[in-house]
């Protein structure tokens, strides 16, 4: 399958798994586990804004920073702006927070609630620029599609 044709299923089997099921963090837990076992990221999952940090939510991958500041990182810097970032190489990005040695490039999208940045899903992949712009466009998709249902 193409990359589209993979990103169209998956927007398929989130929007089934979710139409009967109020539960966000069950929502939640199940579409980071569609999007891993579609995509075999090294990492995927959701951090929430809570209070001046970001608090790591439903995920699929190895164990990862709980809490992150408002600005620090690929995360907190998204946060920060309002808008998607592509990091092709983590190394070269001032404040990365390594959780993991093995991640080596990462996407992080906002999801809105109210013009407010509510949550940001994270996504990294231990291949060198992994992530180009139809990424971010699908991934933009599914993260508006969550905001409607947060
Ligand atoms: N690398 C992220 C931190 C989160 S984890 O990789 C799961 C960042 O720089 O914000």
């Amino acid at each position: 399958m193409t990359k589209p044709e993979k990103y169209l299923l998956v927007i398929k089997q989130i929007k089934a798994v979710v139409l009967d099921e109020k539960d966000l963090i069950a929502n939640l837990a199940n579409i980071s586990a569609i999007l891993k076992t579609t995509f075999d990221w090294w990492w995927v999952g959701f951090y929430f804004v809570k209070d001046k940090e970001l608090v790591v939510g439903p995920f699929q991958g190895p164990v990862a920073c709980t809490r992150i500041a408002f600005g620090k990182g690929v995360c907190g810097s998204t946060w920060q702006k309002g808008e998607s970032m592509i990091v092709h190489n983590v190394h070269d990005f001032p404040g990365h927070i390594a959780c993991s040695a093995d991640s080596l490039s990462e996407i992080v999208v906002p999801i809105f609630k109210d013009e407010k940045v509510e949550m940001v899903l994270d996504v990294d992949s231990e291949k060198e620029a992994h992530f180009d712009k139809a990424d971010q466009k699908y991934l933009e998709e599914i993260c508006q599609f969550i905001s409607t249902i947060i």
